[in-house]
C-alpha cells in the first residue's frame, strides 16, 4: 500500500492527514494511541497491511491477514463532548458504507451500532477509543480504528466467524484499495468536521440493516427477540418486545443479533 497514491486521491484533505504505512504490526490502534500520546496532530493515520493482535469491541480479537483486508486507525482530537463520543464511530459507519457503494457499487448496510455489512455478511467494523481530559468535561483524544476485509482472505475466514463475515469484493483484486481509502477519508472528515450537527443521520438511519426486522436483543443477563422499530437521534435503537414493551437500546451496554 503506498501512502502517496492515497494521498493523491485526498485533493483538499491532504494537508491535514498525515499517513504511515506498514506492511505488519499487532494493532494499529495501540500505534496510533502512542503517537497521540506523544502528541501527533489530528489527522494523523496508521494503515497496516497485516495485524497479529487486532482487536475489536468488547475485547475480541479482529481477524486481519496479511493482502486482503484494511486496517487503519486514525488519531482524532475531537471538538464535542464526552457524552457524545459515539458520533464519532456512526459517522465512522456512514463513511465506510457510501465509499463502498461510491467505488465499488455494490450495496452497503450498517448493523447498529458498529458493523458493515454487504449480503448479510459482516465486511467492517469500527472502534472508538477516547480518552478524556482529567475533569473529564472534554475528549482530549480519539483513535478510530476501522478494519475493512476487502478481498477474500487467502485462506479463509476462522470456523468461529465464517458464518458471519464475508468481504466487500469476491476477487482478490485490491487495485482499488488506495483510491478507496481516500473515499472514506474524505467523507469521514466532511462529516466529522460538521459535529456535533448530525446531518448524516438520515443517512445512518437509512442504512439500517434491522429497522422493521426481528432482533435478538442481548443483555448480561440472556437474550429476547425483539422488533426494532427506530433509531433515536442519539443513535440508541427503539425496540418492541413481545409483549409490547418498548426501550431505547443504549449500544455501551447491550448487543443485539439480526435473526
Ligand atoms: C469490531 O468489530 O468490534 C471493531 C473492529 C475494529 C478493528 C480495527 S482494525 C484497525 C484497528 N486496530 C485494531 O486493533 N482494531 C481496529
Amino acid at each position: 500500500m503506498i501512502a502517496q497514491v492515497i494521498s493523491s486521491y485526498l485533493g483538499a484533505l491532504c494537508g491535514r492527514i498525515e499517513i504511515k504505512t506498514y506492511k505488519s504490526t499487532d494493532s494499529t490502534n495501540r500505534l496510533a494511541k502512542v503517537a497521540a500520546s506523544l502528541g501527533v496532530p489530528e489527522g494523523y493515520t496508521v494503515i497496516s497491511n497485516e495485524q497479529t493482535c487486532g482487536y475489536g469491541r468488547r475485547g475480541r480479537a479482529f481477524f486481519s491477514p496479511s493482502g486482503s483486508g484494511i486496517y487503519l486507525s486514525l488519531v482524532l482530537r475531537p471538538r464535542i463532548s464526552p457524552e457524545s463520543s459515539l458520533l464519532i464511530t456512526t459517522v465512522a459507519a456512514v463513511a465506510v458504507s457510501g465509499a463502498i457503494e461510491s467505488v465499488f457499487g455494490i450495496k452497503a448496510e450498517i448493523k447498529w451500532v458498529n458493523d458493515i455489512l454487504v449480503n448479510g455478511k459482516k465486511v467492517a467494523g469500527i472502534l472508538t477509543e477516547a480518552s478524556f481530559t482529567e475533569d473529564g468535561k472534554s475528549i482530549d483524544r480519539a483513535i478510530l480504528g476501522i478494519g475493512i476485509n476487502l478481498c477474500p482472505p487467502e485462506d479463509g475466514f476462522p470456523s468461529e466467524i465464517q458464518d458471519i463475515a464475508g468481504s466487500i469484493l469476491s476477487s482478490p483484486d485490491c487495485s482499488q484499495k488506495e483510491h478507496f481509502i481516500a473515499e472514506l477519508l474524505k467523507r469521514f472528515f466532511g462529516y466529522y468536521d460538521a459535529l456535533p450537527d448530525i446531518a448524516f443521520f438520515d443517512e445512518y438511519k437509512n442504512r439500517l440493516a434491522m429497522l422493521g426486522k426481528t432482533v435478538s436483543v442481548i443483555k448480561k443477563d440472556g437474550a429476547s427477540p425483539a422488533k426494532a422499530v427506530g433509531i433515536s437521534n442519539s443513535f440508541n435503537l427503539i425496540v418492541e418486545y413481545e409483549d409490547g414493551r418498548t426501550e431505547a437500546l443504549s449500544s455501551g451496554e447491550v448487543s443485539t443479533r439480526l435473526l
